[in-house]
């Protein structure tokens, strides 16, 4: 068989590293996972109403294929919850329903990403945008994000970046793999650059309602500079598996807006539609009750002060705030002496431990090389533990 190098080069760390671990669990180890970002794995569910919402649309027979753009019901919805939340005023024919922000992103790059293209993401990126991009014959190129200035983008190196080939600016906000949530300037200033060059800006917020200071919406800012937004389900509603999310386009320029729509329309007809019944529950989920979002962030910021909180006090590690989403992504000293790199790094951690982390070079080596990502969904006991385990792991390596 002659199987592509497209294919052979797709990576996905999150879960790349879970094989490993299994074999570890199989032997009898006591494996703690914090390697994906599931709230549902852990003491987190899908609310009640929204279950209801699905079983009834099942059974009241929406079980056949949808529009390939989503239910009307669905798309009114969505620019409901756009306007309440990011104070941006979308229309439903400009909201495309996908089956998760995942489809979305493979949509929106094939639609826009030739050979040679270049696409800029933030330096570390959730992998897919790096991913998805090459997949197209494209090349994904990472603006630095400092560390210091709690992971903000670093404006000059995301302008020295910036050429005829840059073909779309990605944002995520609040950010995976660091927990950055950018500011109201820091976004003006990205959108004003990707103005300047006239270039789209792809804006995740997937996290949006799940931050510890308050949130921007990128269209808010942007005004007559295009963007194309991504956001879904499986986060703030809890519904990772049911697999939904949604692309929109604001901007300006009716014309490109309407180019763009079509083409990326055009890609959701060949995968026919969304998952029918669940794009009824998402509607519930959108109108229905939403008091359990602050419940659910209440608990993630006591996980995220705890989790902040114990990985300063380790020797060895230190650890920028996460102001948005449920991940920590911590700098670790002794990588590049104590361990070969952040990859070996982790495994010694998982063999010694049963911790599973991500290494932080799976989200792009350049800039989260020398780190690892971990999810602090878990109860605190959890975390707990994990805890108990790399403190004295780091102490017996001499850190
Ligand atoms: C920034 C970001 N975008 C998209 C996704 C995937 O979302 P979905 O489950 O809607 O495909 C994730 C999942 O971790 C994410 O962190």
């Amino acid at each position: 068989m002659n199987l592509t190098e497209r294919v052979q080069n797709l990576e996905y760390a999150i879960r790349d590293v879970v094989g490993h671990a299994r074999q570890l669990e199989k032997k009898g180890k006591d494996v703690i996972y914090l390697n994906i970002g599931d709230p549902l794995l852990f003491d987190f569910e899908t609310p009640e109403h929204i279950k209801e919402a699905l079983i009834q649309a099942v059974k009241e027979g929406f079980n056949a294929y949808s529009p390939s753009e989503g239910i009307p019901e669905l798309r009114d919805a969505i620019c409901e919850k756009e306007k309440k939340v990011g104070d941006i005023d979308i229309l439903p024919e400009n909201v495309i329903v996908s089956n998760g922000v995942s489809e979305g992103i493979q949509m929106v790059l094939g639609a826009l990403v030739e050979n040679g293209d270049e696409v800029l993401v933030p330096g570390p990126a959730y992998p897919p945008y790096i991913s998805y991009t090459e997949f197209f014959g494209g090349k994904a190129v990472q603006y630095k994000t400092s560390e210091e200035n709690g992971w903000q983008p670093d404006l000059d190196d995301v302008r020295s970046k910036v050429n005829d080939s840059t073909r779309a600016i990605v944002i995520i906000n609040p950010n995976n793999p660091c927990g950055a949530l950018y500011d109201k300037n820091t976004v003006k200033a990205m959108v004003d650059l990707a103005g300047e060059h006239d270039i789209p800006l792809i804006s995740d917020e997937i996290y949006d309602q799940i931050a510890y200071d308050a949130p921007v919406s990128t269209a808010n800012v942007a005004k007559d500079v295009p963007v194309i937004g991504l956001n879904g389900f499986s986060k703030v509603y809890l519904m990772t598996g049911w697999r939904l999310g949604y692309v929109y386009f604001t901007g300006q320029d009716e014309e490109a807006l309407e180019e763009l729509r079509e083409h990326v329309t055009k890609e959701a007809r060949i995968r026919l539609s969304a998952n029918t019944p669940v794009q009824k529950a998402a509607v519930e989920a959108l109108r229905g009750p939403q008091n359990y979002i602050s419940r659910m962030v209440k608990k993630l910021r006591e996980r995220r002060d705890y989790s902040h909180r114990r990985l300063n006090e380790i020797d060895g590690i230190s650890c920028a705030e996460p102001k948005g989403a449920f991940y920590f992504f911590p700098k670790v000293d002794g990588i590049g002496s104590k361990w070969r790199d952040d990859m070996a790094f982790v495994r010694d951690l998982l063999e010694q431990t049963g911790i599973v982390f991500v290494h932080g070079s799976g989200f792009g080596s350049a800039y989260g090389s020398g780190h690892f990502r971990g999810v602090f969904l878990p109860p605190i006991e959890t975390l707990e533990k994990t805890f108990d385990r790399l403190d004295p792991f780091m102490a017996s390596t001499g850190q």
